[in-house]
């Protein structure tokens, strides 16, 4: 069997690495990789542009790809899944129009409303004029969000009404984030501790992924900029029994059943993005995708197929599905580019020492493999993930391993994993 992983960083890394220790998987192609899949037994890079989507169809065809993994978020908006199975090819992952749970935000909190998802309260503007009115009207610090796809980048917390009206200058103004600027959600800001609650949907199917953290903030303590995360962890501990049951009833359930009725209905990766506080749970965001890094950390501790999960969800028969986890914990630390996640360097050469303890493993992200040296394309380069017998042990492995790299301007969070130690 042919697999293809669309994508390029370290969740696809993952994804691909995974499928490939199928015995029945002869070979994994991804469109385009980098050197982390250049390199990893039975996986190739293929370099069609993905924006042709006739280009991918032709490839599907003509290596008879049995199943298509769709990463990032931009081709699942942009409709890649629904052209493929209009031409009969297996694809795992949401239509366009599911897909706008993540690809609008405005989209995403008037679905929440309809169905009493619960989630903050916001308002949602398309001039500045009247967002800036609004301003006046809030409490602070507040959240201002572009509506559209920003690479993790478009939500900007605002401590007072000047810096939300600089916010609003940015996107409405500046149009720092394009078309995805042309509407914006001001809403409340929310305390907690955050979690990442990730599934793989069919229809009105559901398995539930390990649970995970992210950490979104660039630096120690979550200060700073917001990335697109900067390190996970697996099993989240903030998820307990109770919770989980309570994510899956008020937020999984409603958005599953909300899809149908919408006449969308959801197929792949479901990640909430989840804010908890005592016991109480909101809704921040959906992506229509793995996260990434938490692929990393999770698709570590699966020992079941990744591939029969994906093709059991596209064949409506998660029902029968037994997914399985190792007991272990998993921790992901990453290592990115100096100045990430604004602007940075690249072509730095990466020295790798080569670890083969079993249970580490080097994903690559921003990687580029230039002859046989390996050289830096990417805010975020690698995630240096690992299993152990408890958090503290994959922390401590997951660490060991980011010392084994070394470019010029790398930088990692000391703290990743430090939340669910507490
Ligand atoms: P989003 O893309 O909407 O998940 O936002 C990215 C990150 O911004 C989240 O992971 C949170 O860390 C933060 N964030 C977003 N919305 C809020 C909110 N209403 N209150 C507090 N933090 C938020
Ligand atoms: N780790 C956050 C995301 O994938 O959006």
């Amino acid at each position: 069997m042919y697999i293809l992983v669309i994508g390029s960083g370290g969740r696809e890394h993952a994804l691909a690495w995974k499928s490939a220790q199928d015995e029945s998987v002869s070979e994994v192609f991804v469109c385009p990789g980098n050197a982390g899949t250049a390199l990893e037994n039975k996986v190739s890079n293929v370099l069609i542009d993905i924006n042709d989507f006739a280009a991918v169809k032709d490839f599907c065809i003509n290596k008879n790809i049995a199943l298509v993994i769709v990463g990032p978020e931009q081709p699942l908006v942009d409709g890649l899944v629904d052209y493929l199975h209009s031409n009969s090819i297996k694809t795992f992952g949401p239509s366009s129009a599911a897909a706008q749970l993540e690809g609008s935000k405005t989209f995403s909190k008037d679905f929440f409303i309809k169905y009493g998802i619960p989630t903050a309260a916001y308002a949602a503007f398309e001039n500045f004029d009247s967002a800036k009115e609004h301003l006046k009207k809030i409490s602070y610090p507040t959240v201002v969000k572009a509506d559209g796809l920003a690479a993790g980048k478009g939500v900007i917390i605002c401590q007072t009404e000047n810096e939300a009206v600089e916010a609003l200058v940015s996107i409405f103004k500046d149009q720092a984030f394009g078309d995805a600027g042309t509407r914006v959600v001001i809403e409340d800001f929310l305390i907690g501790e955050e979690a990442s609650f990730i599934a793989v949907v069919s229809k009105d199917k559901m398995i539930p992924l390990a649970t995970s953290q992210d950490h979104k903030a660039v630096s120690d303590g979550d200060e700073g900029l917001n990335t697109g995360g900067m390190g996970a962890y697996s099993p989240a501990p903030i998820v307990d029994e109770k919770m989980h049951r309570k994510i899956i009833d008020e937020v999984m359930k409603p958005t599953m059943h909300g899809l149908i009725a919408e006449g969308s209905p959801y197929l792949g990766f479901l990640y909430a993005g989840l804010m908890i506080n005592n016991g109480e749970l909101k809704v921040l965001e959906f992506n229509c995708r793995f996260g990434d890094p938490e692929t990393q950390p999770i698709l570590l501790r699966l020992k079941s197929s990744l591939v029969e999960l994906c093709l059991a969800a596209i064949d409506n028969q998660l029902n029968a599905y037994q997914i399985q986890w190792t007991d272990e914990h998993a921790c992901g630390v990453v290592i990115a580019s100096q100045g990430y996640p604004q602007s940075y360097t690249k072509n730095n050469e990466v020295i790798i020492k080569p670890t083969d303890e079993f249970g580490m493993k080097l994903f690559h992200a921003g990687t580029r493999l230039q002859g046989d040296k390996v050289l830096t394309s990417g805010g975020r380069v690698f995630c240096a993930t690992a299993l152990g017998k408890d958090l503290q042990e994959a922390q401590k492995k997951a660490y060991d391993l980011v010392e084994s790299v070394s470019f010029d301007g790398a930088f990692y969070r000391k703290d990743i994993g430090n939340k669910g130690l507490k």
